[in-house]
């Protein structure tokens, strides 16, 4: 049976798989698969509709296994404690995480938005000599980072905090060296808010992006353009698409390196 599926958890500390029932599959018989195959699974969890509100979680019905959907997830040396039924995590992403450590520089201040139960944050410090602050608006993952912070020994270098990016990145305006928006359905009505909380207005953003064929320019043109509405210049130095879902829809991050607009 051919099957799409991700596992979050661990050996160690068993796993979830979230898999999409292929039409006209028997679910029992996709779970009892996907068991067979990977011992570790503890629940077999369906999708049950697409990703959704602000906190952009899915329904996610269990059709195996344990109702307790609670995990801890390891990448790359850390470890990420979760419940994906509650909380935004994609396992697929742990290679973005890990080239944007790379990019990251030591002892920077960053600030990342939309910060989820925290991987990136925690990829970031691992690697780098920097802090990163991290704001979340669901306070399920916000309860889920604190502890990922202390479980990976991080208390020193990251600091998260609930609240909506909106209202918490005004209040800590001109601080930062670099800024991730890891919100691709949504991260343009925030650009103003990355651009003014740079350290005089200097700095790098990482700015995801969701679109078509033409998804680069758009984002180019957007970030751009509200860079300029507060007198500053954007150039885009890189860009990467993270997946593709359709032909032609993609989802990507464009690097942008900040500073104040040169006087004419
Ligand atoms: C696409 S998820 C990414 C989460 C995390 N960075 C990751 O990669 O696992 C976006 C996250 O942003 C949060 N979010 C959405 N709008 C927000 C806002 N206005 N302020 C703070 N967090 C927000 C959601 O709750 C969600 O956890």
């Amino acid at each position: 049976m051919r099957l799409a599926y991700d596992l979050i958890g661990s050996r160690e500390t068993g796993a979830v798989a979230v898999v999409e029932v292929p039409e006209g599959a028997d679910p029992m018989e996709v779970a009892e698969e996907i068991m067979r195959r990977h011992p570790q699974v503890k629940s077999v969890l369906r999708k049950a509709g697409g990703r959704e509100g602000a906190y952009r979680t899915r329904p996610l019905e269990v059709i195996a296994g344990s109702n307790e959907t609670e995990v801890v997830h390891r990448e790359h040396g850390y470890r990420l404690k979760l419940d994906p039924r509650l909380v935004y995590f994609s396992p697929r992403e742990a290679t973005e995480r890990q080239i944007v450590s790379e990019l990251c520089r030591d002892g920077e201040l960053i600030l990342l938005m939309f910060a989820g139960v925290g991987p990136y944050a925690i990829a970031i410090a691992r690697r780098r000599d920097a802090q990163v602050v991290g704001v979340e608006v669901n306070p399920v993952a916000v309860r889920y980072f604190r502890e990922n912070v202390r479980i990976n020994g991080l208390g020193w270098k990251v600091f998260p905090i609930e609240g909506d990016v909106a209202y918490v990145a005004p209040a800590m305006s001109g601080r930062f060296d670099r800024i991730l928006m890891p919100l691709p359905l949504g991260a343009y009505s925030y650009v103003r808010y990355a651009l003014a909380a740079l350290a005089g207005g200097r700095g790098f953003v990482h700015f995801y992006y969701w679109g078509g064929s033409n998804a680069l320019r758009e984002a180019e043109d957007l970030f751009r353009r509200e860079a300029l509405s507060l007198g500053l210049e954007a150039k885009s130095i890189g860009h990467r698409i993270v997946s593709s879902y359709a032909p032609r829809v993609s989802k990507m991050r464009i690097d942008f390196s900040v500073r104040p607009a040169p006087l004419k």
